[in-house]
C-alpha cells in the first residue's frame, strides 16, 4: 500500500482561511490516502509566533508532500519592516523550497462570458497557460533606501537573472508548450532592460533543442495589450517574475475572475513540496464575510493532486465539478452572483 500523503495546510490571512477550508473539503470527500496538518503564516503566523515564516511551519512545508496554500496579506502589519510583513512568507517558501516554476492557467470556463472584463466572443478564446519565473529578478534582487547627493529619499530594486535561473524556466515552457499546442511566447522587456536581453538570448539558445516548438519573442507592454485583444493568440507564456505577476492578474479578469485562476509552484517536473494557490491575494475587504470565490483555492487543490501526488483522474474530476457547477449557476458575488463561500463549496460537491 502506498505511503499516506502529508498536505501542509497553510491557510494564512484574510480570505485564506475560508477558501481553503472548502478546497479542504473537497479532498477529503475524495477519500485519497492523505493527512493534512495545519500551520500559521503570513500575518497571522506574525501574531501567533512573531514572525511571518516561522521555523516550524518552513519544516512542516519542506517536509510535506505537497503544501496547500491560502493567501498572506493584512494592513495592518503594512507598517512593519519588509522582513516581518506577511508577504514575506510566501517569497520565503517560494525561495527557501526552489519553487522556481510557476503555472498559472487561465481559462474561461462556459457560462462566465459574461463576468469577464472582455466581450464573450472575446473572452471565450483565452485558455492559456503562464508560466511564471518565481525565485528571481526584482522580487530578490538587492533593494535599499537611501539620499541622493542632494538628501532626496530614494529607493531600488535591483532586476537581475543569471543564465541558469533563465535557461531552466525556458526549458519548462518549451516542455510544456510540447504537450499542448507548441506555441511558446516569451515576454520579456528587451527594449528596454539589459535583464531582458539575456533573458531573450538565453530562450533563444534553448529554442534550438525544441524546433518543433513556434517561440515568439513579445515585449510586455506589447502582450498585456495583446492579451486584451486577442487572447487566442496565446497558448504558454513564458516569463519573468514581475511580469508574470502583473499578467496573470490580468489575464484573470479577461477569463472571468481572479476568483477562479488556481496555481502551482514547482520545481520543473518534480512535484515534491510543490506548492498551490490561489492567485488572488488576501482581500481583506471582505475577509471574514463568506463572500469569497473558493474556487481558484479548489482548482489549486486539483493542481496539487496533478503534481505532487501524480493522482490525474481524481484531479479531473475536481475540475469537472467546478466547471459543472459554473455552468449550473452557481455564482459568488465576484461571478455576479449571491453565494457564500460554503454554498459554493457546496455547489461544487454536489456536482462531484
Ligand atoms: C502573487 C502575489 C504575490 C506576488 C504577493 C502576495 C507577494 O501577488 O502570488 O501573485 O507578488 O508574487
Ligand atoms: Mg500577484
Amino acid at each position: 500500500m502506498a505511503k499516506t500523503k502529508t498536505i501542509a495546510v497553510l491557510a494564512g490571512d484574510g480570505i485564506g482561511p475560508e477558501v481553503t477550508a472548502q478546497a479542504r473539503r473537497v479532498l477529503e470527500v475524495l477519500e485519497l490516502d492523505i493527512a493534512f496538518e495545519e500551520a500559521p503564516v503570513g500575518g497571522a503566523a506574525y501574531l501567533a509566533a512573531g514572525h511571518p515564516l516561522p521555523p516550524e511551519t518552513l519544516a512542516l512545508a519542506a517536509r510535506a508532500d505537497a503544501i496547500l496554500f491560502g493567501a498572506v496579506g493584512d494592513p495592518r502589519f503594512d507598517g512593519l519592516e519588509r522582513a516581518l510583513r506577511p508577504e514575506q512568507a510566501i517569497l520565503g517558501l517560494r525561495k527557501e523550497l526552489g519553487l522556481f516554476a510557476n503555472l498559472r492557467p487561465a481559462r474561461l470556463f462556459p457560462g462566465l462570458e459574461d463576468a469577464s472584463a472582455l466581450k464573450p466572443e472575446v473572452a471565450r478564446q483565452i485558455d492559456l497557460m503562464i508560466l511564471r519565473e518565481l525565485t528571481g529578478d526584482v522580487y530578490f534582487g538587492d533593494k535599499g533606501r537611501g539620499f541622493t547627493h542632494t538628501g532626496l529619499r530614494e529607493g531600488h530594486d535591483l532586476m537581475r537573472y543569471d543564465e541558469v535561473e533563465v535557461a531552466r524556466i525556458a526549458r519548462v515552457g518549451f516542455e510544456m508548450a510540447c504537450r499542448r499546442k507548441r506555441v511558446l511566447h516569451s515576454v520579456d522587456k528587451a527594449n528596454v532592460l539589459e535583464t531582458s536581453q539575456l533573458w531573450r538570448e538565453v530562450v533563444n539558445e534553448v529554442a534550438r533543442d525544441y524546433p518543433a516548438v513556434k517561440l515568439i519573442h513579445m515585449y510586455c507592454d506589447n502582450a498585456a495589450m495583446q492579451l486584451v485583444r486577442a487572447p487566442g493568440q496565446f497558448d504558454v507564456i513564458v516569463t519573468g517574475n514581475l511580469f508574470g505577476d502583473i499578467l496573470s492578474d490580468q489575464a484573470s479578469m479577461c477569463a472571468g475572475s481572479i476568483g477562479m485562476l488556481p496555481s502551482a509552484s514547482i520545481r520543473a517536473w518534480t512535484g515534491e513540496n510543490g506548492l498551490y494557490e490561489p492567485i488572488h491575494g488576501s482581500a481583506p475587504d471582505i475577509a471574514g464575510q463568506g463572500k469569497a470565490n473558493p474556487c481558484a483555492a479548489i482548482l489549486s487543490s486539483a493542481m496539487l493532486l496533478r503534481h505532487s501526488l501524480d493522482l490525474d483522474a481524481p484531479a479531473l474530476r475536481i475540475e469537472a465539478a467546478v466547471e459543472a457547477a459554473i455552468a449550473g449557476a452557481a455564482r459568488t458575488p465576484d461571478l455576479g452572483g449571491t453565494l457564500s463561500t460554503t454554498a459554493m463549496g457546496d455547489a461544487v460537491l454536489a456536482a462531484l
